[in-house]
C-alpha cells in the first residue's frame, strides 16, 4: 500500500513539480543559500531574491569575504537578517575546514538546523536522508492521521522515504505547498488521497505575532537604515518613526548579536 502511494506521489511530482530556481541544484553553497532563505520566507519570495544573491556572491568564498553591509543589502526583502550573518559565518567555516558531506556534519555549521542540514546533504551530496520541512510535516501527519513532531516526525519521515532522497523530499514539499495546503487542502486533486487519513490530523504551527509595530519590524527598519550608512539612534528614530528608547534597545540587541557596532560620535554602523 505505501509502495503504491509512493509511486503515485513520485509520478505526480515528475509531471507537476514547481519550476523553482534552485531545483536540480547540486552545488552545496547554492543549495545552502536557498535552504537558509526558505527557512522563514515563502518560496515565491525566495525565488525572486535568490538569483540576484547568488549572482552577487557566486561562491562560499565570495560570501565569506564580503562585508556585512553588502550581504545585508543583497538579503534585503527576505527578512530575519540574522540568517544572512550566520550564513556568512557558515561560509567562513566551510572556507576554513571544507564542506561536511553528511547531515550530521552540516548541522554543526552556524544557522544550520537539522532540517537544513538534511536538505543540503540530500540535494548536494546525495545522502539518503529525509528532510521534512513544514510542508512535508503536514503531508506526513495527514498520512499518519496524527500530528507529527520531534522524534515521531523523524521516524515517520525516514520510514516513508522511497527512492532517491532528493527527489522524494522535494515531491513531499511540493505536494504540501500546492495540494496538501494548511487551510484549504485540495483533496479532490490529490494523487495520494486514497492512502491518507485526511486533513484533520494536522496541527498548524503557532502563527507568528503581528509584524507591524513589532521588535522584528524595528530591527528590520534599523538594519535598512544602517545599510545606507552610519547613523545615531536619534536620527534612526526620526527616519523610522520609532521611539528613540526602542531604537536604543534594539541597537543593544543587535550589538549583542554582532550585527551592529558603535562608530565614532554617537553613531552606529553595521559590524564588519
Ligand atoms: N522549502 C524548504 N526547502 C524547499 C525546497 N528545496 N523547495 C521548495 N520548498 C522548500
Amino acid at each position: 500500500m505505501t509502495g503504491a502511494r509512493a509511486a503515485a506521489l513520485l509520478a505526480w511530482y515528475r509531471a507537476e513539480r514547481r519550476d523553482l530556481p534552485w531545483r536540480g541544484e547540486t552545488d552545496p553553497y547554492r543549495v545552502l543559500v536557498s535552504e537558509v532563505m526558505l527557512q522563514q520566507t515563502q518560496a515565491a519570495r525566495v525565488a525572486r531574491h535568490y538569483p540576484g544573491f547568488v549572482a552577487r556572491f557566486p561562491t562560499a568564498a565570495d560570501l565569506a569575504a564580503a562585508p556585512l553591509a553588502a550581504v545585508l543589502a543583497a538579503w534585503s526583502g527576505l527578512g530575519y537578517n540574522r540568517r544572512a550573518q550566520r550564513l556568512r559565518e557558515a561560509c567562513r567555516a566551510v572556507v576554513r575546514d571544507g564542506w561536511p558531506h553528511t547531515a550530521d556534519g552540516l548541522a554543526a555549521l552556524p544557522g544550520v538546523g537539522p532540517y537544513t542540514a538534511a536538505a543540503v546533504a540530500c540535494f548536494a551530496f546525495g545522502e539518503q536522508v529525509a528532510a521534512a520541512d513544514t510542508n512535508a510535516r503536514r503531508v506526513l501527519s495527514r498520512w499518519r492521521g496524527e500530528p507529527l513532531r520531534g522524534a515521531a516526525l523523524s521516524t515517520a519521515a525516514a520510514a516513508a522515504l522511497t527512492g532517491d532522497a532528493g527527489e522524494w523530499n522535494q515531491a513531499l514539499m511540493d505536494l504540501g505547498a500546492t495540494v496538501c495546503t494548511a487551510r484549504r487542502p485540495h483533496c479532490d486533486r490529490c494523487p495520494v488521497a486514497q492512502w491518507c487519513a485526511g486533513p484533520a490530523a494536522y496541527d498548524p504551527p503557532r502563527p507568528q505575532g503581528t509584524f507591524a509595530g513589532s521588535n522584528r519590524q524595528l530591527r528590520g527598519a534599523l538594519i535598512r537604515d544602517l545599510v545606507a550608512g552610519p547613523a545615531t539612534a536619534e536620527r534612526i528614530a526620526r527616519s523610522t518613526g520609532f521611539a528613540v528608547d526602542d531604537v536604543r534597545a534594539a541597537l543593544a540587541q543587535l550589538e549583542a548579536d554582532c550585527m551592529v557596532e558603535p562608530g565614532g560620535g554617537g553613531e552606529w554602523r553595521l559590524a564588519g
